[in-house]
């Protein structure tokens, strides 16, 4: 099947909340919010660009099922089509003025990720893929790297927002991790530290507890970009290791 009109619209969607982020960006008076906890917060530039990519999707495929992380699951819940969003991934980042934020936009179809787009307003960077067609980034594929010296390895991890209470909060995979690579990175978007890997920025990238909405693009991203996103625990939401396979073998068993 070509999954290329459905890639479109993401990116269309993609582009367009990019641009509303940007008005909001470092400007005075950004409202936010605290959601589970002090460490977890929205703003309202995730709202208005969750509202503009459900918008666009309810009125281009009325009869397609929609996750969003805002509002959740919102329409056609029984249908094949699910479009999975994270409308802002980096909150954190953009409401301090920090420029590493994206939109995360992927259609799953039977539960099979078939288009994803990660799109990085303020770094006028754009990752695509669609399944069996291959992974870009501005339009130049892309190929995950294929390190295998733990020593010359650049990673990227990030912290669960329930690391003040649960001690299961990575700190100990860090810990072993920073004595063996060359570097570690917290950017602080999911969606971007897998198109970085995909890219080859990143040589892995690791997390737990993330959400479907985090990785479901990304993840694509790299699989076309012939890595592989793995599931490392069953316990904590969505658990996952991405890289090349050779890459993997390497870095892997430092991960628990
Ligand atoms: C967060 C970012 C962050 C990751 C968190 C996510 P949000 O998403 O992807 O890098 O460490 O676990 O929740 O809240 O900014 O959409
Ligand atoms: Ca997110
Ligand atoms: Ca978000």
């Amino acid at each position: 099947m070509d999954y290329q009109e459905y890639l479109d619209k993401a990116t269309e969607l993609a582009l367009k909340a990019g641009e509303i982020q940007l008005k909001y960006f470092r400007s005075r008076g950004l409202k936010s919010a605290t959601k589970q906890n002090e460490f977890d917060v929205v703003t309202e530039a995730d709202k208005a660009s969750e509202k503009c990519i459900t918008d666009g999707i309810k009125e281009a495929y009325p009869t397609h099922g929609i996750l969003a992380e805002e509002s959740g699951a919102i329409a056609n819940q029984d249908s094949e089509w699910q479009w999975v969003i994270d409308p802002l991934d980096g909150t954190t980042n953009f409401n301090q003025g920090l420029p590493a934020f994206s939109v995360s936009i992927a259609l799953k179809h039977k539960g099979r990720t078939v288009a994803g787009v990660v799109y990085a307003p303020y770094l006028r960077e754009l990752f695509t893929a669609t399944a069996g067609g291959g992974a870009y980034m501005n339009g130049n594929r892309l190929e995950c790297g294929r390190n295998t010296h733990l020593e010359t390895m650049v990673t990227a991890t990030g912290m669960p927002y329930d690391r003040a209470v649960n001690p299961d909060n990575n700190l100990d995979n860090i810990g072993r991790v920073s004595t063996r690579v060359r570097g570690i990175r917290r950017m602080g978007s999911a969606a971007i530290d897998l198109a970085y890997t995909a890219a080859g920025y990143f040589d892995a990238y690791w997390e737990l507890n993330l959400q479907p909405w985090d990785v479901a693009a990304g993840s694509l991203i790299v699989e076309e970009a012939g890595g592989r996103v793995e599931s490392i625990r069953e316990d904590r939401n969505m658990s996952v290791i991405a890289g090349s396979s050779e890459t993997l073998r390497v870095f892997r068993p430092l991960i628990k």
